[in-house]
């Protein structure tokens, strides 16, 4: 584990309120309280997987529970090392959980909606790697491949009450909205990373371009998601 987050981890278990402060976190705010979700944040410290802020990690966590009760499946675009994927196996109890990534790195990438990355990036993973991190936890289902090709063993009927996308690139996230968004149940939500981050433009571009096709309104949250609810 790296010094950053071994002292991170330690501060949190042991001065908790010491923590927070360095996060930005007032203990006013009843997220501080959340026990599972310090735990498993702590967990993901020491496993250095996820490359969510913690805020970013709280809202996955937090939203992915609070839709709990409608009907569908979880899924995640964009896995990577499966740290933001083991929040969604903590918060999605028994339900179905769909992962999809090349686990092989970056696909090609458009030189102009994506100017900070290339082809590769993100290859020091795989998938039986995340397969044992996220072992014990029922009914994952991994698509392996370039999305949205490898989405085809989908079944035909499944929905979606919860989406993370987390793809950075322009083309990957407009693939992945008119995916899922069909799919979404009312009420169901796709949570994306990366929409305020000025090093992705891809993504609002993206968003932009595919809300031109809705009349949703999208939320945008700290540090850098958005969220799509389908309302109707
Ligand atoms: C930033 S990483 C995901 C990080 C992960 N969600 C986390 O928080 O730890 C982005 C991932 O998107 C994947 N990706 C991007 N476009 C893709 C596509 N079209 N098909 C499959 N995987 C894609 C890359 O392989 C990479 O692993």
């Amino acid at each position: 584990m790296n010094a950053k987050a071994e002292f991170q981890r330690l501060l949190l278990k042991k001065w908790p309120s010491l923590y927070f402060r360095l996060i930005k976190m007032p203990g006013i705010c009843t997220a501080t309280q959340d026990a599972q979700f310090w735990n498993l944040h702590a967990r993901l410290l020491q496993d250095q997987r996820c490359t969510q802020r913690p805020r970013e990690r709280y809202n996955l966590w937090t939203l992915a529970r609070q839709v709990q009760a409608l009907p569908g499946a979880y899924a995640e675009a964009g896995v990577y090392d499966g740290g933001s994927a083991r929040i969604l196996c903590e918060a999605k109890g028994a339900d179905h959980l769909h992962l999809f990534d090349t686990f092989a790195g970056m696909p090609e990438t458009d030189p102009k909606a994506d100017p900070h990355f290339v082809a590769g990036q993100f290859a020091d993973t795989n998938r039986q790697m995340v397969e044992d991190y996220l072992a014990g936890f029922p009914n994952i289902h991994i698509h392996q491949g370039f999305f949205p090709a490898s989405a085809a063993d989908v079944p035909a009927d499944r929905q979606f009450k919860f989406v993370h996308l987390d793809l950075d690139l322009y083309r990957s996230t407009l693939d992945g909205l008119r995916f899922f968004y069909p799919r979404l149940v009312r009420k169901g939500i796709i949570i994306s990373h990366d929409y305020g981050n000025v090093t992705a433009p891809g993504v609002k571009q993206a968003f932009d371009e595919f809300l031109a096709t809705t009349d949703e309104p999208i939320l945008q949250l700290w540090d850098t998601q958005c969220v799509l609810m389908k309302t109707r």
